[in-house]
């Protein structure tokens, strides 16, 4: 059952070989020389594999959604709208759906003009169109660290300079963003934007305080920056005051009543909602969002009408408690979330043992750990998947470079029931302490092995040959430090 070269478990084989590349080669755009795989892409192909408990993808529970709500909107969707749903939209979205948008930036206490919103094929889709409006090759993005993985190829095809700033449990510390912000305007270098996922960060688990997001934005405005701030998880919140956005912190600070001019928000209903749907928006100033919308058409040319319409059909819906459905339905998903957090958060506490340290999330989708640091999360996961048969995100593709993060991993708790939880975390734990073991009992030359290991992953000496099976579990960075460095002893 190897990952590489395959797709769902179902035999659909969805790599090619090395051979099969090389007919082409000559052909392929500079660019896709540093397009990398997304760990998220393999991950996804897990979640098909019903014997693995994986705590890797970025899911939200769907099962939480009633099969019948969903038949009936769609049967709705189909008598009154048939001809709309099945027609091409508009490029920014259908009225109706962006309505419901501007309830929902209602809801994270942000108002925004519907005129100002672009509905794209999910948040993913504004990462790529912000990156394809500003950036050329060689641009650089100031990125929290670790970073959001499905953010990590998006930048690399469109060949920026990546600039990663290491979070403490406040997120971005701003000080450090002006030292890096100083440090590349004496080298005359200006970002294009600054990247950041302020709330439950995707995978730090982590939000950003309020000093730092009022700073952020004064920053921001002194040296006339851009900001994409990506929230897909603002809603779902567990605990603790809910803070501002920093577009809506952006607007007040230019106090005309109307938008920001240098925060371009993402949103999505993927984490409120579905991720099926494929419906995500951007919020920006008019200049921006015309480009934004240049790139749409050249895209997709539209969202999907059948879900847009779908979506509005929701937000018409009344709950059982009276209120609005779709909100109901975050304030259900917010409990359910919530148990499966502290239940992750207990099972860690039972079986991670001393040398490691996690997250607390006070809402999201993931806990960010960190481990022993003679172990390496990639090389743990091969592991813990064989062995084990439970799966997580290792800590590299977090990070652009795909050197850092290596003793760390994101665990996703909102996808897989309680029991679950508790057994993937207690399968991990006991994968740790195998590897921890192989490592201590592989006396000097095992020792040495992990250095050497540890060496390939930065690009310095030849990789350990026992371990190169271990690497094509998940194709990740360091694969490209291990073909170069066999490249240059071949
Ligand atoms: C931080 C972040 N941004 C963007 C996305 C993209 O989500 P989607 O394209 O499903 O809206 C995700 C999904 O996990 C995410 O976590």
């Amino acid at each position: 059952m190897e990952l590489s070269g395959s797709g769902g478990g179902d035999g659909r084989r969805t790599r090619a070989t090395a051979h099969e590349l090389a007919r082409y080669e000559a052909l392929f755009a500079s660019r896709t020389r540093g397009m990398k795989s997304s760990a998220m892409r393999e991950m996804m192909a897990l979640t098909e594999q019903p014997d693995v408990i994986s705590l890797a993808g970025g899911l939200p529970d769907t099962t939480t959604f009633a099969p019948e709500l969903y038949a009936k909107l769609m049967a709705e969707v189909a008598a009154d709208s048939a001809a709309r749903a099945l027609q091409y939209g508009p490029t920014e979205g259908m009225a109706v759906t962006t309505r419901c948008i501007v309830e929902v930036m209602a809801a994270e206490g942000t108002h925004v003009d519907a005129s100002e919103v672009i509905v794209t094929t999910g948040g993913q889709q504004v990462i790529d169109l912000v990156c394809k409006t500003l950036i050329d090759p060689g641009d650089v993005i100031v990125a929290e660290a670790p970073t959001y993985p499905g953010a990590v190829p998006t930048f690399s095809a469109y060949q920026a300079h990546v600039e990663q700033i290491e979070m403490d449990a406040d997120g971005m510390p701003i000080d450090e963003l002006e030292r890096t912000l100083d440090r590349l305007q004496s080298a005359g270098r200006r970002p294009k934007f600054i990247y950041t996922i302020p709330n439950f960060q995707n995978p730090g688990g982590v939000t950003m305080s309020m000093p730092r997001r009022r700073r952020l934005i004064e920053v921001a405005r002194e040296r006339e920056l851009l900001i994409l701030e990506d929230n897909p998880y603002g809603l779902l919140r567990y605990e603790g005051e809910a803070l501002p956005t920093l577009y809506s912190l952006d607007a007040d600070a230019i106090g005309r009543g109307g938008g920001s001019d240098l925060v371009i928000y993402l949103g999505t209903f993927s984490k409120i909602l579905s991720p099926g749907l494929r419906l995500g928006w951007a919020v920006a100033t008019r200049p921006v969002l015309e480009k934004l919308n240049l790139g749409k058409q050249g895209a997709d040319l539209c969202s999907s009408p059948v879900t847009q319409l779908f979506v509005a059909a929701f937000f018409d819906e009344r709950g059982a408690r009276g209120g609005p459905a779709w909100l109901e339905y975050v304030e259900d998903l917010r409990q359910h979330y919530s148990r499966r957090r502290d239940a992750m958060l207990e099972a860690l506490d039972q079986h991670f043992g001393d040398g490691a340290h996690w997250t607390r999330p006070q809402g999201g989708l993931f806990v960010w750990a960190t481990l022993d640091d003679r172990i390496d999360t990639t090389d743990l996961l091969a592991l813990a998947r064989k062995t084990e048969g439970v799966a997580f995100v290792p800590g590299r593709a977090a990070y652009v470079d795909g050197r850092s993060g290596a003793s760390s991993m994101r665990l996703n708790f909102a996808g897989v029931p309680e029991e679950k939880i508790r057994e993937g975390v207690r399968r991990i734990g006991r994968a740790m302490r195998a590897q921890l073991g192989l490592l201590g009992s592989l006396s000097a030359g095992g020792a040495r092995g992990a250095v050497q290991r540890r060496d390939a992953h930065e690009g310095r000496g030849a990789p350990a040959e026992d371990d190169a099976h271990l690497a094509d579990v998940v194709e990740l960075p360091r694969r490209e430090a291990k073909r170069t460095a066999r490249r240059r002893s071949e």
